[in-house]
């Protein structure tokens, strides 16, 4: 490629520091896209001939199909993706090829090659959170009335509904796909035409490129656009948030399929057992979905130190941003499927969940809320009274609904049977009818609103 002005070939170490091809192989379908657009521009152009646009557009497709049948041989001595289609190119069709890089540069060619990448990658995990969120639509659509213990500190605080806490997973997803689609609108310009670094003196049409290759435009300034990760690290930064948000889900699946809680089932697609323990069901890819965010924030932190300090303009520190970005959508996309296939099989266990709703006074709140709304007692002296009276069904080993009337006015003379209508955690839960609160008449308000954005039904 540069061989004029060598005397001797790389040493061996040099060639295996400086090669990418073991991983850069995975961009060839975005190369190749690359190249087709850049080689009907430079003939329509007329910077190549028609006759010469027609060999090398028919060799692409040689390679193509070669590398889809997987009888495309790889060279390490061909540092990466780009040379080893430029020299398959001239293996097929002669000198001609070498008029494919015209007005480019390996570096617009693979600043190009990897926005084209991660733009997929986006779309997919767009695609694989869709179906997340219909999976928890569904579950939550089934357990609108199913009442369990909503925790702050991971104590039992109140009552909530199971769609309620579902439901809080399907705001997050939806987060994540905006964050997805923020940072693909932001990627989608064209690097390509951006030469080594200062653009080119051939009569290129920028603009058609970048359509050909539904970029809404030509980046702007061809220094930055050789250079600019951004797109990879904006990437990295929604995945690491959306594998985060996998990673809660996951712990509280762990905690909740464990004997002490028995919240919920794990199906045996998605469980293994143990080689000592036969009546063990371990939830291996919840813990493994948990784990995850290491590596997805790992890479994240990786790209970013790769970037940090670098020089204007191309370095070739720039080549480590690929494996990063592999790994990380890799174990992104395993991990929503995980999630996602856990969350269909998922079967909840109604009776726990609802008496661990019960426990703990988790209904002391709406107590307190009834002596101000129909006392008119100050919050503050509402919660003192409330108090007294969890002691007295504390000492009784009953819940506050088991007490009467009259041990009730023994706390407070003024309280009246209609106490009764807010205490137990059916009530409780219907109670909170406030925009985003857990009464199944919103939740269900909630659910036809996210079916309705999802365009389901
Ligand atoms: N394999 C290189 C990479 O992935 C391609 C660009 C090389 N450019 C260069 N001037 N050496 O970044």
């Amino acid at each position: 490629m540069w061989g004029g002005r060598f005397a001797a070939g790389p040493d061996a170490v040099m060639q295996a520091i400086n090669a990418s091809i073991d991983f850069d192989q995975r961009l060839w379908r975005e190369d190749l896209a690359g190249s087709r657009a850049h080689c009907r521009m430079l003939a329509d152009q007329a910077i190549i001939s028609a006759a010469d646009r027609d060999a090398i557009l028919g060799g692409l497709d040689q390679i193509e199909a070669e590398l889809e049948a997987g009888d495309f041989t790889f060279d390490p001595a061909l540092e990466d993706i780009h040379m080893h289609v430029e020299a398959r190119l001239r293996e097929i069709i002669g000198p001609a090829a070498g008029r494919l890089h015209t007005a480019r540069s390996r570096n617009d060619q693979v600043a190009t090659d990897f926005k084209l990448w991660v733009r997929n990658a986006i779309d997919s995990i767009d695609g694989q959170l869709a179906a997340f969120q219909t999976a928890l639509l569904a579950q939550a659509e089934a357990h609108l009335e199913t009442i369990m213990p909503g925790f702050t500190h991971l104590q039992t605080a109140q009552p909530v509904t199971l769609a309620h806490h579902l439901m809080a997973y399907w705001e997050m997803a939806r987060r994540d796909r905006g964050r997805f689609a923020d940072a693909r609108a932001r990627l989608n310009e064209c690097p390509l035409g951006a030469g080594a670094l200062a653009g080119t003196s051939f009569a290129i049409d920028r603009a058609a490129t970048a359509a050909a290759l539904d970029f809404d435009k030509p980046t702007d300034n061809s220094l930055d656009s050789v250079s600019d990760r951004d797109f990879a690290l904006e990437f990295l930064s929604a995945a690491s948030i959306c594998a985060l948000h996998l990673s809660r889900l996951a712990e509280e699946l762990v905690i909740f399929a464990s004997q002490p809680f028995g919240f919920v089932t794990l199906s045996d697609r998605f469980s293994t057992g143990s080689s000592m323990m036969p009546q063990k069901r371990n939830p291996d890819a919840a813990e493994l979905t948990r784990a995850k965010v290491g590596r997805i924030l790992g890479a994240f932190q990786a790209l970013s130190i790769v970037m940090k300090g670098l020089p204007l303009t191309y370095s070739k520190d720039c080549q480590e941003e690929k494996e990063p970005v592999f790994d990380a959508t890799d174990s992104l996309s395993l991990a929503i499927a995980a999630m996602s296939g856990i969350m269909e099989d998922l079967k909840f266990r109604p009776e726990p969940l609802r008496a661990h709703a019960a426990a703990g006074f988790s209904t002391a709140t709406d107590l307190a809320d009834w002596l101000v709304q129909a006392l008119g007692l100050p919050f503050r002296d509402a919660h003192h009274v409330t108090g007294a009276i969890v002691k007295l069904a504390e000492d009784k080993g009953c819940g506050l609904e088991d007490l009467s009337l009259a041990e009730m006015q023994s706390v407070h003379s003024d309280i009246t049977q209609d106490v009764f209508t807010r205490l137990g955690v059916d009530n409780s839960v219907a109670s909170r009818t406030s925009h985003g609160g857990t009464s199944p008449t919103n939740v269900a308000a909630q659910i036809k609103a996210a079916k309705a954005v999802m365009g389901l039904e």
